[in-house]
């Protein structure tokens, strides 16, 4: 089964539109400039809601291949819900994808992984692929070992989602979110089993052996390739590294 390889640059609170056109111009060129297949890696960018709009129209007027999506999404299409942006709204905008449950949502939010599952049912139902995010924190890993929690936070994100329709997993460890410690690429891949295991027996085998899990947590140029060289992590979800042009791309080489 062919998984396309998918580096994702999650911005976090960071960049207004101006800084996102900038650097979506440079990530560009950068890429252009290294002759970067996009239909062998996809490459996508996570701006603020309120960059979107931008980031949309230089990618279309210029034509790039970059793709783009939103770090979150509201689980309800419309009506009296204050704040929200609905994934209707993100697929007018051409949002490939909407990061849902990731930990600083989880932590600051107080989100379930029910919630987290209804968030992904309602990027489904508006043709844009979510990015499921799971990952145990330093205490569940003292506890309970590596793959428990994502496993548990994983089936009851699934247990809310139809069963057709394209997915992205991507397992973040909490410890290793922005502290410059990241899992070794043995860590991410038996977590990445355990998970595509939990794939398979809600959604089917074949459901598993296409769906894409990606590795988060001080990923860099310096560490991406062995993580990639590992048979079930698919790419990255980058944080920190993917607010600088040139590193965010050597991350797309896998350099
Ligand atoms: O969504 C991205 C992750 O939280 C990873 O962040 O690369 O800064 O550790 P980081």
């Amino acid at each position: 089964v062919n998984r396309t390889p998918l580096i994702a640059g999650n911005w976090k609170l960071h960049n207004d539109h101006l800084q996102a056109i900038a650097l979506v111009q440079k990530l560009a060129w950068t890429l252009q400039d290294a002759r970067h297949d996009h239909a062998a890696v996809e490459v996508a960018v996570f701006p603020p809601f309120t960059d979107l709009r931008s980031v949309q129209t230089l990618v279309s007027a210029e034509k790039f291949e970059l793709r783009f999506g939103a770090q979150d999404v509201s689980e309800h299409d419309s009506g009296a819900h204050t704040g929200e942006v609905a994934a209707s709204m993100l697929a007018k905008l051409e949002c490939s994808y909407a990061i849902v449950g990731h930990s600083e949502r989880r932590q600051d939010h107080g989100e379930s992984s029910a919630l987290v599952g209804r968030k992904a049912a309602a990027a489904v139902r508006h043709g844009v692929t979510p990015i499921i995010c799971v990952g145990e924190t330093e205490a569940d890993l003292e506890q309970h070992g590596a793959s428990a929690v994502p496993v548990q936070q994983l089936r009851e994100a699934l247990a809310e989602l139809p069963a057709a329709g394209e997915i992205v997993v991507a397992y973040e460890p909490v410890w290793a979110i922005g502290s410059g410690k990241a899992a070794t690429a043995e860590q991410a891949q038996q977590v990445a089993h355990a998970l595509r295991q939990t794939i398979a027996e809600v959604r089917g085998d074949e459901a598993a052996a296409s769906t894409r899990i990606l590795y988060g947590g001080s990923v860099k140029s310096g560490n991406i390739a062995g993580f990639m060289r590992e048979p079930d992590v698919d790419g990255a979800l980058v944080g920190g590294a993917s607010l600088d042009a040139a590193e965010f791309a050597a991350i797309a080489r896998f350099q």
